[in-house]
This record gives C-alpha cells, sequence and structure tokens, in this order.
C-alpha cells in the first residue's frame, strides 16, 4: 500500500489549475443511466472513484472508455439496455455514492436492486432519505439481506420536502423525477454546485428543470432523454485544497481553472485570518504570509463552509496565531484526522462535533501518520509541508479516490513529497 514522504521546508510558490470535480463527475455519470447510447463528458478526473464508478456501470452492462494521452480526460458511456438492475454488495462498498444509481435505475427501468453501503470512517451516513424520496414518488422499496429492493411501474411526481438537507438524496431524486409522470417540487434541496452541474447535464439530455442551485427545486416529468456532451465543472474541494497548502507554507500560489465564487465560504475565512486573496473569475492567487490569525468555522451545506475542506481548514489553523474553534455540524463523526494532526504536535481538544485548535505557529514537528479518509488525508499532507522533518503519511490510496495527482501538482509548486511503496 502506498505511502506518500512529505518534507517538510519548502515555500510553495507557482500557479497550479483545478481537475474536473469527483463528486459532479460522479452522479453525472450515473445520469447516463437515463439514456440509451453514446454520452461524452470531457474534464473528467483521473480517480480511484471514477474507476469504480465505470465497473459499477459496467457490471450492469453499460461500456465507458477514457481517451488516451492529451484526450485521457474525456470519457465516453455507451448505454444500452441494463443486463441487469442489481448493484452488488462487492462494487458499492468501494464506494459510497453507488447508491446514486438508485433513482436513474427506478425511473428509467421501474426496477433497481441496489446494495446498502455499509461503514463509512465519517459517521453512519444512512441512505433513509433516499429511500423516503423514492417511495413518495410511488415506488415500493423492501430492505432484505443487505440490499435496497425498489420497485415501480411508473414513478409519480409529487412535493417532497427533505427533512435535512442532503447533497446525495437531493440528487437521486432529481435524477429519478426527470422520468416520472407530471410535476415533482423538491423543498430544502441542497444547492451545492456539483448539483447545478447534474442538472445541467439533464437539461442537456432534455429534462426539465428549475430552481437548481435553490432550495426549491421544480422537474417537469418527460417522457424519454438523449444522450448529450458536457464538461464537468471545476472541483472546488480541490481547488480549495491547493490554496490552503499554498497559504500553509507562506506561498504565493495561484490556482487556476477554478470558481472562485463557489468557495466564497473558505476565501472569506482566509482573508479574515489575515491573507490576501485575488479572484478572477476562474482563477485565485495567495499572498505570501508569514503568520496569521486563528479563526472560527462553522461546517454546514452550501453555501457555508464545506465539510470536505475542514480538515485541510483545521491544519492550517494548528499553526495560526490563537485558539480555532471549529464546529463540525454535517457529519457526526469527522474528527478522525485530529488525532494524527496531534501526532504531529498541533494542540487541539476535540470533543463530540467541536474541535478547540490551539495554533502553534511553526510548531508542528514530523511523525508517521495514517489517513483515515479522503480530505483526513489531504489535511496530513498540508500539515507535513510544515511540520519539521519528513511526515510519512500512510493510506493514501484514500488520496487517490479523490485527488487527481496531488503530489505532482505539489511539486510543480516545489514541495518535496515523495511516493513510496
Ligand atoms: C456528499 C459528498 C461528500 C460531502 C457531503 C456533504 C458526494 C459524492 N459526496 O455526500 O463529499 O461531504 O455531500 O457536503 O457528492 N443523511 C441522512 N440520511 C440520508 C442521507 C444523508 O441522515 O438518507 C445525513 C448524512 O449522514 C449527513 C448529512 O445527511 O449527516 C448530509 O449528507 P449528504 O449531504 O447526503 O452527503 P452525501 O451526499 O453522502
Amino acid at each position: 500500500m502506498d505511502k506518500m514522504l512529505v518534507t517538510s521546508g519548502r515555500v510553495l510558490n507557482g500557479t497550479v489549475a483545478a481537475s474536473g470535480a469527483k463528486n459532479a463527475a460522479l452522479p453525472i455519470l450515473f445520469s447516463t443511466l437515463l439514456a440509451e447510447g453514446e454520452h461524452t463528458f470531457d474534464n473528467v478526473p483521473l480517480l480511484k472513484d471514477i474507476d469504480s464508478t465505470a465497473e459499477l456501470l459496467k457490471s450492469l452492462g453499460c461500456e465507458s472508455i477514457r481517451g488516451e494521452g492529451p484526450n485521457q480526460h474525456t470519457f465516453k458511456v455507451n448505454v444500452s439496455k441494463l443486463k441487469t438492475f442489481e448493484a452488488h454488495y462487492d462494487l458499492v462498498r468501494k464506494m459510497r455514492a453507488s447508491i446514486l444509481c438508485l433513482g436513474p435505475m427506478l425511473a428509467k427501468y421501474g426496477e433497481a436492486t441496489v446494495s446498502l453501503p455499509g461503514g463509512c470512517a465519517i459517521g453512519t451516513r444512512p441512505i433513509d432519505l433516499h429511500l423516503d424520496a423514492m417511495k413518495a414518488l410511488g415506488a415500493e422499496i423492501e430492505l432484505r439481506d443487505g440490499y435496497v429492493f425498489a420497485k415501480a411501474k411508473k414513478l409519480k411526481g409529487t412535493t417532497i420536502l427533505f427533512e435535512k438537507t442532503t447533497v446525495g438524496g437531493t440528487e437521486n431524486l432529481l435524477m429519478a423525477a426527470v422520468l416520472a409522470e407530471g410535476k415533482t417540487i423538491i423543498e430544502n434541496a441542497a444547492k451545492e454546485p456539483e448539483i447545478v452541474d447534474l442538472a445541467n447535464y439533464l437539461i442537456k439530455m432534455g429534462a426539465k428543470i428549475t430552481g437548481h442551485g435553490t432550495s426549491v427545486i421544480t422537474v417537469e416529468g418527460v417522457d424519454k432523454l438523449i444522450p448529450a456532451r458536457h464538461s464537468i465543472m471545476p472541483d472546488r474541494i480541490e481547488a480549495g485544497t491547493l490554496l490552503i497548502a499554498g497559504a500553509i507554507t507562506g506561498g504565493d500560489v495561484t490556482v487556476t481553472k477554478c470558481q472562485p465564487h463557489d468557495l466564497d465560504a473558505l476565501i472569506n475565512k482566509m482573508k479574515e485570518s489575515g491573507f490576501k486573496i485575488d479572484v478572477t473569475e476562474n482563477s485565485m492567487r495567495i499572498h505570501p504570509l508569514k503568520r496569521w490569525k486563528a479563526v472560527d468555522i462553522t461546517t454546514a451545506p452550501h453555501p457555508l463552509f464545506a465539510t470536505d475542506l475542514q480538515a485541510q481548514f483545521m491544519a492550517l489553523m494548528t499553526v495560526a496565531e490563537g485558539t480555532s474553534v471549529i464546529s463540525e455540524t454535517v457529519f457526526e463523526n469527522r474528527f478522525m484526522h485530529v488525532t494524527e494532526l496531534m501526532r504531529l504536535g498541533a494542540d487541539i481538544t476535540p470533543k463530540t462535533q467541536v474541535a478547540v485548535v490551539r495554533g502553534k505557529p511553526g510548531g508542528l514537528s514530523a511523525a508517521p501518520v495514517m489517513a483515515t479518509d479522503l480530505r483526513a488525508s489531504a489535511s496530513l499532507v498540508l500539515a507535513g509541508l510544515v511540520a519539521k522533518g519528513e511526515t510519512l503519511v500512510s493510506r493514501i490510496y484514500h488520496l487517490d479516490r479523490g485527488y487527481e495527482n496531488l503530489e505532482g501538482k505539489l511539486i510543480s509548486l516545489g514541495a518535496q513529497v515523495k511516493r513510496v511503496p
């Protein structure tokens, strides 16, 4: 299993481009199940989670092909009548987002059998809201033998109010509603930019959707969708991580091919902390700063501070001046990185959903640490950039799930990082 050796002491400088967004690409790839024929996507990141999605689509009977060389970010999915409507446990357990095949299969074929995703490092993460939404559209749902068995002759539109904001739940419902009979109104819908990207692709295929990006989405069901071509939006979490990498080393880093507006909450907090950040429509530049202030953050659904940037921001706060209170309100157990950051010398008091970080500018020192999930891995690499000595981060397969060539990108900015077997 690969590890990453991060040597501190380099100030990052230069320009780096963000890749396509994992969290937009995954639902969009599953949405191909709604229309037979050839779908073409550009800016699809090279990630393990994309491979897992392709594998699941293949098991259902769809072929996907990634381009080569300069076309390696172009991805085609050929959908013909599915050979099975079952998403097997072996594939679903690799990636929770596999549950996103439920809505489209049910809407298109009136049938879907999907394994329950099971355990996860960042909380229990149930799928009850996805299932309630399918039931509200008229599906019969049965849970048996670790699987969800869903059936519906024809889904029927209705008004659905999510009692909690859910990104995946909103996406699954959206993909089911586009082929349902009549009008579906999704209330308390998630407003994440990735939902807008999914809606935009569904609209390209012929769906009738309005209100995406707001908390009320309206869908007029149509009889048929036709495959189209789409470029996946930039990854705001990766872009934010690279910005923090520049910040934590006191460097001058410009992230291009991104949408800074999607990162307003992060940018505002970094400015509050003392950083100077220049923003254009599709790039952002962080200016060098030697000392920065601790600030508090509370994660919440978009447009508030993203839970997927909490661990990376915490790394920045471990070397800030002062005390930062970090509150996690989206997931109930997303502080797994805290004990690892403490191994690097960080002074943190973790409580259930709040962590108090007493910053120690220049106060981290290297140690072997273990990645527990995708964003936690990123936070350990960021901390390693400034922890005196050589930090060995193990289990970095988590990183490969969601960051395209992170070490290459960091090296291009001058970091000393190395993948070791
Ligand atoms: C998506 C993102 C993930 C991000 C998260 C929150 C993808 C592939 N993943 O995950 O990176 O961290 O949004 O921004 O896009 N919940 C329920 N019942 C449900 C569904 C969710 O109780 O049926 C709870 C979850 O446990 C969690 C909260 O709702 O506490 C939000 O989860 P949700 O927005 O659904 O996250 P995901 O879609 O799984």
